[in-house]
């Protein structure tokens, strides 16, 4: 059964009980539990004690209500029903429930990532309307050093005046690449063909000096669902920061391999294991250069984190952008003075069947 189920008589003994049920509460199956008062087999779960318990003062019973297993930071979905005799007394109740967890965190990443979609939109709109403006100054502050030559501290301001304005400018430039929205043209994607790609993109961006590049490719990788444009893209900006924390000379190893991920047992029925089995690419860029101080490494994803001086800090936002609607994965870590391994995961087939 998929559903956890938990019967109970009149007296508040334990009439039923399946193992989905323990598993959902994330407590082990005693030995004896029937016969037992429900009340003491799941004393760790008061609210579902409570829950149940109610059936018995209610006469219109709920019909799918949500609960949340705070300490468990898990929900389920549980409808109670009454069991009669034949003279259509009550003499027990049944809570049928089951884990809405996957479901519910589906429905959070939805719900994100309408919100980013939106604030993107706003966020291009101002960019936009900055542009504009911005030009005229630069413009106009140019004219007017035309018209002022024989006045050195004029020429100065305006000469940073322009150069300033410049600077605003290549930031909403920046900025607009950020938060244009992405539309993936998903199709069967070759990872190696993408990796070789991405090599020579990221040795035109960065100087590749004595660094050395290997790639392991398991045998047999399969295709993947993903826009092949946007993935050479995560590769391309993955590479380029290391050739830039290697500064000419180290190595680096790009890996690809094939892993089945198994999905999380407490979400899944023994009897499902087979469908939750899913075909997951892992590729790891790896490199023995500085690495990433612990206390930023959770900063380096940020939009404008950089610690160059002439960065743009966008490359791993825009990496994890483009991850994150391929429903992957991005990883970081970080040995400092022993390299850094950024490890993306992929699915290889968008069709997610876990929750129907
Ligand atoms: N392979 C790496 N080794 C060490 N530090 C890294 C590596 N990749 C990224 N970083 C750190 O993460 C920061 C942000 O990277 P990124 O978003 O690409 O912006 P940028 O490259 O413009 O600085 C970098 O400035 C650097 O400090
Ligand atoms: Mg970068």
């Amino acid at each position: 059964m998929r559903n956890g189920v938990i019967a109970i008589h009149r007296d508040g003994t334990l009439a039923l009980t399946n193992h989905e049920a323990y598993r959902i509460f994330s407590i082990p199956r005693p030995s004896h539990d029937v016969g037992r008062a429900f009340s003491e087999v799941f004393r760790e779960r008061s609210e579902v004690v409570r829950a149940l318990a109610s059936a018995f003062d209610l006469t219109t019973l709920p019909n799918r209500v949500e609960l949340r297993l705070r300490d468990l930071d898990r929900v389920i979905g549980y409808t109670l029903s009454h069991v009669r005799d034949d003279s259509g007394t009550v003499i027990g109740a049944v809570m049928y429930f089951k884990d809405l967890t996957q479901v519910e965190q589906a429905e959070e990443r939805e719900r994100l990532r309408d919100r980013l979609a939106s604030l993107g939109e706003m966020a291009a709109g101002i960019a936009h309307e900055l542009k504009n403006p911005l030009a005229g100054i630069e413009v106009m502050a140019g004219l007017l050093r035309r018209q002022v030559p024989e006045s050195p501290d004029a020429q100065s301001l305006l000469a940073d005046i322009i150069s300033e304005a410049k600077l605003a400018n290549a930031i909403v430039v920046q900025m607009l690449e950020f938060v244009r929205p992405i539309r993936l043209q998903v199709e069967r994607t070759n990872v190696p063909e993408v990796l070789h790609q991405a090599i020579t993109m990221a040795e035109n961006k960065a100087p590749r000096g004595e660094v050395g590049v290997s790639l392991t490719l398991a045998p047999d990788l399969p295709l993947v669902d993903g826009d092949q444009h946007q993935l050479c893209q995560v590769f391309t900006n993955l590479l380029t920061n290391a050739f830039e924390a290697l500064g000419g000379r180290g190595q680096i190893s790009i890996r690809a391999a094939v892993e089945d991920v198994h999905q999380d047992p407490a979400f899944v029925p023994t009897d499902e294991a087979e469908t939750s089995v899913t075909p997951t690419m892992i590729v790891d860029v790896a490199d023995d250069g500085p690495g990433v101080p612990a206390e930023l490494s959770d900063r380096i994803f940020d939009p404008f984190f950089t610690t160059k001086s002439e960065g743009s800090g966008l490359g791993l936002p825009i990496v994890r952008k483009i991850v994150d609607a391929h429903d992957g994965r991005i990883d970081v870590t970080s040995t400092p003075g022993a390299g850094t391994r950024f490890r993306v995961t992929l699915p290889v087939s968008s069709a997610t069947s876990v929750f129907k």
